[in-house]
């Protein structure tokens, strides 16, 4: 059987680490797989930067959508980031070509989804996007797959592990705000440009995704109520502790009888709950399916590696043939989302 012939763009971090998990995990996917996967191809702002990884024999290509199209590659790996160009184009481009994508960006999801999913299904390719939600968590395969014959009438948790870690170290060890997050900046977890994770935007995105899987309803991240970490100062954070809770930033979408409610704002949960438990870079999501007990999926958010190990499952899904839909239905089976107005729970 010929290799599957994979086309990278954007050797940050994660680019990095998804080629390295290629190489010495080769023989454990191919064997999954039924077939090799190859890099042939990649493409990154600057060819100059030191990397950690052989890129010998691997042909160096001059942008995204150089790549997207490029004869060679069968499946397109979009780790470059951001809603717009070039990473939209390029996802768009590869697509149109009938090709494979591979993608961790949750803004683009969040944004041009359904676009993206209805040029998937018309032209074939696979869309999957395992690492854009909770990076090594199976949560979209939860959702979309294992999921797939029971009813979901909430799903909530914590999606942002910038601002899971910042919480958690302000409160542990009295840090500022802005020493923890220079933190999460150097480890690898923060957003290129960090308002939006602490801003809550990184959840809001996170949430619609996860909101149209399990709702059947169209992405929609401007239904989603936002607010942020940015003005909480450790005295919150006692004041929190004083009285038996502790805050989180948590993303909460429930289906209600006037639609889907969405919103993310930092919350006091009381500090005897499990959700209270999840500390540092972790994320924790929850699903309430009807008929069973609630499901919690809990584990690394965000980091090279971890967003990294869902990418490389992305790619052997391809490799294996597996064509799913993207947001679970097919595309005109997704009803448009109906904004609820904002309830206790
Ligand atoms: N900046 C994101 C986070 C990365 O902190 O969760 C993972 O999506």
């Amino acid at each position: 059987v010929a290799p599957l012939k994979v086309g990278i763009a954007g050797l940050g971090t994660v680019g990095a680490e998804v080629v390295r998990l290629i190489e010495t995990q080769g023989r454990v996917l191919a064997g999954r797989s039924g077939r090799s996967i190859r890099v042939v191809a990649v493409t990154a702002r600057s060819k100059a930067k030191k990397r950690a990884v052989d890129l010998r024999g691997v042909e160096w290509v001059k942008d995204p959508l150089a790549l997207a199209t490029h004869p060679e590659v069968d499946c397109f790996v979009e780790l470059m980031g951001g809603a717009g160009d070039p990473a939209l184009s390029a996802v768009e481009a590869a697509l149109t070509a009938g090709k494979s994508v591979v993608t961790a960006n949750k803004a683009l999801l969040a944004k041009h989804g359904i676009k993206l999913a209805k040029a998937a299904e018309k032209h074939g390719g696979a869309l999957n996007f395992e690492a854009a939600v909770g990076a090594a968590i199976p949560v979209i395969k939860t959702l979309r797959e294992g999921l797939a014959g029971t009813g979901i009438n909430r799903v909530y948790g914590i999606l942002n592990g910038t601002c899971n870690y910042i919480l958690t170290r302000m409160e542990q060890e009295g840090l500022s705000f802005a020493e923890c997050l220079k933190d999460a900046q150097r480890l690898g977890y923060a957003e290129a440009n960090p308002s939006f994770d602490v801003d809550g935007h990184d959840t809001a995105q996170k949430l619609a995704i996860l909101a149209s899987l399990a709702f059947g309803t169209k992405v929609a991240q401007s239904a989603v109520y936002v607010e942020g970490i940015s003005s909480i100062a450790p005295e919150d954070l006692r004041a929190a502790d004083d009285l038996g809770y502790r805050l989180k930033l948590l993303g909460v979408a429930v289906r209600t009888a006037k639609g889907i409610e969405q919103r993310v704002h930092p919350t006091m949960v009381p500090k005897s709950s499990s959700i209270a438990q999840v500390m540092g870079v972790t994320n924790a999501v929850t699903i309430d399916g009807e008929g069973i007990p609630p499901i919690t999926l809990v584990g690394p958010g965000a980091g090279g590696a971890a967003t990294a190990s869902a990418v490389v499952a992305d790619i052997a899904d391809v490799a294996r043939g597996i064509r799913a839909n993207p947001f679970g239905r097919p595309i005109s089976h997704l009803r448009d989302t109906k904004k609820a107005p904002m309830e206790r729970h």
